[in-house]
């Protein structure tokens, strides 16, 4: 029998990401006519478990060319997929993990493999005449999700100018996605005012937060609360602060360098540094605190304040379902970020937010530094009903693009849109939280 959404072709094309690198675009057709697009996104601070892209190396376009990468998709991922279901998601991507072979997607490439998936998911919807994010939803309850957004980035999204990556906000009081975006936008433009007066606006970092010129990361932290305030919100009660450490970037082996301010400190001194901060200032989230070999240091900082702030794990977790059990049952984080390309599939990523959701952990779906215009990340953190979203700052349209998708989703929604808002945080005891 022909199914209606048996794959026809698998392309896979050169597109260019947010960094002006090459990236894959691949194209699933069906033989209804549907077609389903997907773009892969590239990391910057990756863990080191993460699926691995497959790039040429050399010295042309910086080794970053993909061509190795497309001539595997037509020679071997076009002739496996075809004739295949594309609605049936876990057996294309079971094949194309077969396929590859390596638990790593080394051979045919974590990028190649990831484009493939999305465009297949993308495919399937397009088949069945609805959005993706209701396609993904089946019938199951939708929330828009609460973003956390950059206002200044920092790290390896900002030639290490600070040592932390990313001062993100979070607009905690607000009762719907739209009302987070517009929030956010007062405290983004209040920052570029207060970097404008003080001569220190020097454009924006990989993310589009503003280029953190800061004598220290503190002061980064203070200027982020002047910026709350100065938009009109009570820090900490109408929008708090989120942080991404991605301590794995600075630290390993628990020796942690901070640059900025040419000191060393042992786990225990960044431990005590952050949950000094996170006294100090109206801070809700702290993602990567310690390095990615640190799972004692993640587990004491966790013990210490997991009652009442988010602890994200990104480079520790990489989308791993396993991994996520382990550190569920270990205590070492309580959320889990969800990265579709750490993964490699879209699958192997349903199955960690399904894990770290059975665990009771927060589940943050998020972009990479390297983006483009795909939207599918906007559609899944609603169809799988994650809760929250990361997508970088509020500037550069591969960021806003996504911002925007999900406030179509939520006027697509009208009456029924329901906003998460804190309730997937696993910190309602937070004395700040309205
Ligand atoms: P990356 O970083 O996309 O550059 O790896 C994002 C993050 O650490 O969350
Ligand atoms: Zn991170």
């Amino acid at each position: 029998m022909i199914r209606s959404s048996e794959i026809v072709d698998v392309y896979g094309r050169r597109v260019w990401d947010s960094r002006g690198r090459p990236t894959i675009e691949a194209e699933v057709w069906l033989d209804d006519g549907s077609v389903g697009r997907g773009i892969a996104p590239a990391g910057a601070s990756r863990g080191r478990n993460e699926s691995v892209d497959k790039r040429d190396g050399g010295t042309r376009l910086g080794g970053h060319d993909v061509k190795e990468a497309l001539a595997g998709i037509a020679a071997e991922i076009m002739p496996a997929l075809t004739g295949m279901d594309a609605a049936e998601q876990a057996e294309i991507d079971e094949r194309l993990i077969n396929l590859d072979g390596m638990p790593n997607k080394s051979r045919l490439g974590g990028n190649a493999i990831v484009a493939v998936s999305i465009a297949t998911l993308h495919a399937a919807a397009a088949s069945a005449g609805v959005p993706l994010w209701q396609y993904l939803a089946d019938g199951a309850p939708v929330s828009l999700p609460m973003p956390e957004i950059q206002i200044f980035g920092g790290g390896a999204h900002a030639g290490r100018r600070i040592d932390i990556q990313d001062l993100m906000v979070m607009a905690i009081a607000a009762t719907s996605f739209e009302q987070a975006i517009e929030m956010t936008a007062e405290v983004y433009l209040a920052a570029g005012r207060i970097m404008a007066e003080t001569g220190r606006l020097q454009g924006v970092a990989d993310e589009g937060g503003y280029w953190p010129v800061f004598a220290s990361n503190e002061e980064a932290l203070e200027t982020l609360v002047k910026a709350i305030e100065a938009a009109g919100f009570v820090p900490g009660a109408e929008v708090a602060i989120s942080l991404d450490v991605a301590a794995s970037e600075f630290g390993a082996k628990g020796r942690y360098r901070l640059g900025l301010e040419s000191r060393e400190l042992d786990t225990d001194g960044l431990c005590d540094l952050l949950l000094g901060w996170c006294r100090r200032y109206p801070i809700v989230s702290v993602e990567d605190p310690l390095a990615e070999d640190d799972p004692e240091g993640l587990r004491r900082f966790t013990a210490a304040i997991g009652a009442t702030v988010q602890v994200i794990g990104d480079d520790f977790l990489v989308t791993d379902a396993a991994r996520i059990e382990q550190a569920a049952a270990g205590g070492h984080v309580n959320a889990a970020l969800i990265k579709v390309n750490q993964a490699g599939t879209v699958s192997e990523t349903g199955a960690a937010l399904r894990a770290a959701r059975a665990a009771g952990m927060g589940t943050i779906v998020s972009a990479r530094s390297g983006e483009t215009e795909d939207l599918t990340i906007a559609h899944l953190a609603v169809g799988w009903n994650a809760g929250q979203i990361k997508v970088g700052s509020f500037s550069r349209s591969e960021r806003m693009a996504k911002w925007n998708e999900l406030i179509r989703i939520e006027q697509g929604l009208g009456s029924s849109a329901a906003f998460a808002g804190c309730s997937w945080m696993p910190l309602r005891q937070h004395p700040a939280l309205p």
